[in-house]
């Protein structure tokens, strides 16, 4: 078995996470499942997938707003079944959602997108695929929301300044394998090991170089790890040469850490619990 799991949660940066909170829940089917009452959220979604909102201090490292090709954790992908699509997109315009550029757009192959930004600026598109790219089973969370029309993550996007070489090393370091090369629209998926946490790469048009640790904005991907592996997989990246942000450590309420930056800069951790968050 694999000790690199699959992504866990997300986490979004904000100034204002109460204002993100109540954005997500109502507009994107999401559910509070943890308030520690500082200002970090944890939302579940249908499908089991999370994201974590942290407080920040200071506005968006990008100038202005992140822009689709700026290079790092750029956007989250939201899956909607194909049937839903339309109601999806109509909900969001009906609720005043910034698009971005031309959108929706139905490609002939079937698949369906929709971009648009969150009230901080942040990129997500709602997505709808004929044959979905994870096969895996859905899990049945009693925690998840119910008659969620938005279902959940489907992939988080890195734009790449090297995206075939950063891939690779999500493949060789945290054990992803490759399921799509090329999409027909330049762009290449990972899946990890749990068979449903998917990586977009994409190639970077402007390189904005790394950001700070706790900016503003999409900012961690959270590896799950068993609890007893995780000081293990900490030590195996720390032997892969990764730069350490905090090393591993295991808090009083069970929770095991380890944040560290992939070879281009984007943050991740290893998160390792006791009991699952979602139940
Ligand atoms: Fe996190
Ligand atoms: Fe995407």
């Amino acid at each position: 078995m694999a000790i690199f799991q699959g992504i866990e949660h997300v986490a979004v940066f904000s100034t204002d996470t109460t204002r993100l909170r109540d954005w997500y829940v109502s507009n994107l089917d999401m559910k509070v499942i943890l308030d520690n009452g500082a200002g970090v959220y944890f939302l579940l979604m249908g499908n089991g997938s999370m994201i974590e909102l942290v407080p920040c201090a200071g506005p968006s490292v990008c100038a202005g707003k992140p822009q689709v090709k700026d290079s790092g954790l750029r956007h989250i992908a939201l899956t909607v079944d194909t049937q839903d699509f339309g109601a999806a997109v109509h909900r969001l315009s009906e609720a005043g959602v910034e698009t971005i550029g031309k959108t929706p757009h139905q490609f002939p192959e079937g698949l369906a997108t929709f971009h648009f930004r969150d009230p901080d600026g942040n990129i997500l598109h709602l997505i709808s695929r004929p044959n979905r790219l994870s096969l895996a089973v859905v899990p049945r969370l009693a925690d998840a929301p119910k008659d969620a029309l938005i279902q959940g993550i489907e992939h988080t996007c890195i734009i790449a300044n090297d995206p075939e070489a950063l891939r690779q090393w999500y493949i060789d370091a945290l054990g992803f394998q490759l399921i799509v090369r090329d999409d027909g629209h330049g762009t290449a998926f990972v899946l990890g090991a749990d068979g449903s946490s998917i990586i977009e790469f994409i190639q970077a048009e402007n390189n904005i170089g790394v950001e700070p640790y706790k900016a503003q904005g999409i900012r961690h991907i959270a590896i799950r790890i068993g609890q007893a592996d995780a000081a293990q997989g900490a030590a195996r990246l720390k032997a892969l040469g990764v730069e350490v942000l905090e090393d591993y450590k295991a808090l009083d309420n069970g929770v095991h850490l380890f944040f560290f930056r992939d070879p281009e800069g984007n943050v991740l951790h290893l998160v390792g619990r006791s009991q699952p968050l979602a139940k």
